[in-house]
């Protein structure tokens, strides 16, 4: 089963179903780069955050999309570079998502309540996600295959 992109609530979908399944995504959520390299805050479920608008390069998030590599911070208290949303938060993990031209077209971005959650299972399901989204189809099927395989 394919659902089309074009639906907007598939980014909303997308964070509902990490966030219900997976104990120790705390906040999940999406940034998208806007025309003036800015990383503007998308569709997300957790607590409200100040960081609505952040420059390349700033933050763990900026720094994503700087050097286009997924970020993981296993603990955000040694990380000098860091935007903090709330003081429960421990840990972050930020994935770009990629144009076909290889440009940033946003990120999705969790952060947990646990030091050091994360692993390789996440980096590659979330990395598989992020590809999806760039060609703009998610194999739902798969989808929850992954997340089971991953996490019960
Ligand atoms: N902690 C992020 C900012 C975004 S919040 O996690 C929602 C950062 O350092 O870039």
């Amino acid at each position: 089963q394919i659902v089309s992109a074009k639906n907007e609530n598939l980014l909303e979908m997308i964070c509902k179903l990490l966030d219900e399944h997976v104990p120790y995504y705390n906040w999940t959520g999406f940034y998208l780069m806007d025309d003036e390299g800015m990383l503007v805050l998308g569709p997300y479920v957790g607590e409200p955050t100040e960081h609505v608008r952040i420059p390349v390069g700033k933050g763990i998030c900026g720094q994503a999309a700087d050097t286009k590599l997924t970020f993981i911070v296993q603990d955000v208290s040694q990380e000098t570079n860091y935007l903090s949303c709330s003081p429960h938060v421990k840990s972050e993990i930020v994935v770009p998502i990629f144009r076909n031209d290889g440009s940033v077209f946003g990120e999705i971005d969790i952060d947990s309540h646990y030091i050091a959650p994360f692993d390789n299972r996440d980096k590659e399901f979330l990395e598989w996600i992020a590809k999806q989204l760039m060609v703009r189809t998610v194999h739902w099927d798969e989808f929850k295959r992954r997340i089971k395989i991953a996490y019960i």
